[in-house]
Parts: structure tokens; C-alpha cells; sequence
């Protein structure tokens, strides 16, 4: 959420000064969406112009400042307009998957955001896939709090996507995913990564990945060029198993003794890697989730780097 901060932020933001900004993670989201919508839940705090002022014929309402501090909104609703998605619903067909970015800008309310006939078998809050819930029937969001939803549409129908606080509801935070609906199909953005696999399975390589993201992230990436050491997609097809298992050991013998490392070493700028402390065990480890990674076959841009 972006919104404006000079004061009154309450009163700017209450008058729609605000806005959604999808950052989306680097490496796209491990699954894949048929359909994507943003929704932005909102409060409204109106009373008519006391000067009884008109646009085009019809009467002005103003904010209402008194309902404003005591956080009791005339309306609640979806993307800007009150019912606004039960007339205009959000397109689907039986059998997609949907990903909605829901965001409450408030100013002052909470929402239980809910799709009445579906389960989120995806969370994530705050839009990070690292903040992951499983089948989840509601998601609560704070005022500023967001989180991407999915669901799959069972069968044909409309589902009903609520505030679950129903008093806000009832002031219009209500919304319809039909497949009772076309919409222009042109207009679609997609935002997947292709349908590969995202995360090892065999055991020692999803332990190395952990290791890895803990331990060695700060001086390497996968996929994502050189940082203080080179990127490692590719280096099981660079070094030999056992080439890396004497490396991850002794860092500091094989660039004694190694031309191979006395080679790498001046290429990054003399700066020697640390000796990890490692054991056996967990160079195994490190050593299948780069295979892994290398099976993969989608990131090996630095292959024949070194
Ligand atoms: C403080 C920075 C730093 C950390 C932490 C670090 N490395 Fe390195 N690593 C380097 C540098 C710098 C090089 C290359 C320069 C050299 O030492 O010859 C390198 C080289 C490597 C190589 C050889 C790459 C190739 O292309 O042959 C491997 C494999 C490697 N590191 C694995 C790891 C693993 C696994 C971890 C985590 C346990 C790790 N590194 C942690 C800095 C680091």
C-alpha cells in the first residue's frame, strides 16, 4: 500500500489517497494462476454538502469528519464503488485456479476477507511466499495489511467474496467470482514462472536448500549473477563432486594447492572464501541441492562462466 502521509493522513486517506503496488518475488510464485484480480477493501465516511452543493444535477456528499475520528464508516467497500463487484463480477470458469491481491487500506477497519463456497488453499500474507498459509476459509487483514489468496473454482456458479464482519458487508464490502460472466480476455496479465518444479523432494537436497539460504546467500546466488562469490547454477556441471567436496572441506587448502581455485581466486578480487566449518554430512547436502538445482535446467546463464 501506498498512501499519502502529510496530515490529516486520515482525512487523505479516507478521500482515496491511496494506492496497491504488487512487488512480485524475483523468482515468480510456485504455482499458476488462471485468472488474477486486485481487490482493495476501503471505508467511506460521507454526509451530504451542507452547502447543498450538485455535480451534474446530482448532490454533493462530503467527508463527515465526526464519523471519521470515531471509525464508523457509511460505507465499506470493494475497489472503490459501493456493490461495485456484484454488478461488475470477477470473471472465472470452472476448474481455474484464481489469485486475487486483496489489500485493506482502511483507514480504520479490519477484514475478514472470505470467498463463501471456496477454501485459500494458498496464503500469502503480506504477498510473501515465505509467509505461506494452507487452507485457510478466511484471512484477516489489518488496516494496511494485505495477502494473495488462491483458490480453484469447484463447479459453475457465483462466489461470494465478503468482508466476514458482516456489519462491514452490509455497507457493500461484498463482491461475486462468477463464471456466470465474459469479460475481454485481452486485457489479462499473467505473472507466473514457468510450471517447473520450485522445491527439491528428496531429503538431503531440501536440507541443503535451508543450509544454503541460511549460510550462503550473503556471498552467492543462484540463477541471479555473480555477488562476493560466483553464482552457483551451473557448478556441478563446472566441478566435479569430488572437486566440491574437497572445496567445501578446505576452502583454503584447495587454494594453496588447486589451480582450478587459484584461478577462481583471482577472479573474484583475491577475496578467498572462509572455511564453513562444514561437515561431512552437510557438503553432501549442499552438494545434491546444487544438483538439483542444475537438473532443473532454467538457470544455468553462468555456466560457462569460469
Ligand atoms: C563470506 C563470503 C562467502 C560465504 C559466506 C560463502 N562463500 Fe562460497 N565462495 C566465496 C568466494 C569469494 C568464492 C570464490 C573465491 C575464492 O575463494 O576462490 C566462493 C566459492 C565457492 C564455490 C566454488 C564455486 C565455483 O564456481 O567453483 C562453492 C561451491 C562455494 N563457494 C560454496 C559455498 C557454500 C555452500 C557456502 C555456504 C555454506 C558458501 N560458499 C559460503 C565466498 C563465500
Amino acid at each position: 500500500m501506498y498512501h499519502c502521509g502529510t496530515p490529516m493522513i486520515l482525512e487523505h486517506i479516507a478521500s482515496g489517497m491511496y494506492g496497491a503496488v504488487v512487488v512480485e518475488p524475483r523468482e515468480g510464485y510456485p504455482t499458476k494462476a488462471d485468472r488474477e484480480y486486485v481487490v482493495i477493501q476501503s471505508e467511506f465516511y460521507a454526509k451530504p454538502d451542507p452547502e447543498k452543493r450538485k455535480v451534474d444535477g446530482a448532490p454533493v456528499y462530503v467527508l463527515d469528519g465526526d464519523r471519521l475520528r470515531a471509525a464508523q464508516p457509511t460505507y465499506t467497500v470493494f475497489n472503490g464503488v459501493h456493490n461495485g463487484l456484484v454488478k461488475h463480477p470477477l470473471v472465472t470458469k470452472a476448474g481455474e485456479r484464481v489469485r486475487l491481491y486483496v489489500l485493506n487500506v482502511g483507514p480504520s477497519k479490519t477484514s475478514s476477507f472470505h470467498v463463501v463456497g471456496t477454501i485459500f488453499d494458498r496464503v500469502w500474507l503480506e504477498g510473501n511466499p515465505d509467509n505461506q498459509l494452507r487452507g485457510s476459509q478466511t484471512v484477516l487483514l489489518g488496516s494496511s495489511n494485505s495477502a494473495i489468496v488462491e483458490f480453484m473454482i469447484p463447479e459453475n456458479g457465483s462466489y461470494i467474496m465478503v468482508d466476514h464482519h458482516f456489519a462491514n458487508a452490509s455497507q457493500g464490502a461484498i463482491g461475486l467470482v462468477s463464471t456466470n460472466v465474459k469479460a475481454e480476455e485481452k486485457d489479462l496479465e499473467h505473472h507466473n514462472m514457468p510450471a517447473t518444479e520450485t522445491a527439491p523432494t528428496a531429503a538431503a537436497a531440501v536440507a541443503g536448500k535451508m543450509a544454503f539460504e541460511s549460510k550462503c546467500l550473503a556471498c552467492h546466488s543462484i540463477g541471479q549473477g555473480k555477488k562476493l562469490g560466483p553464482d552457483m547454477a551451473g557448478v556441478t556441471r563446472r566441478r566435479s563432486d569430488d572437486w566440491l567436496k574437497r572445496w567445501l572441506k578446505a576452502p583454503e587448502k584447495m587454494l594453496a594447492t588447486d589451480k582450478d581455485a587459484k584461478a577462481m581466486l583471482k577472479q573474484h578480487n583475491n577475496i578467498p572464501m572462509p572455511n564453513q566449518g562444514l561437515s561431512d554430512k552437510e557438503i553432501g547436502q549442499y552438494i545434491d541441492y546444487f544438483h538439483w538445482v542444475d537438473a532443473r535446467g532454467s538457470s544455468d546463464s553462468s555456466a560457462s562462466a569460469h
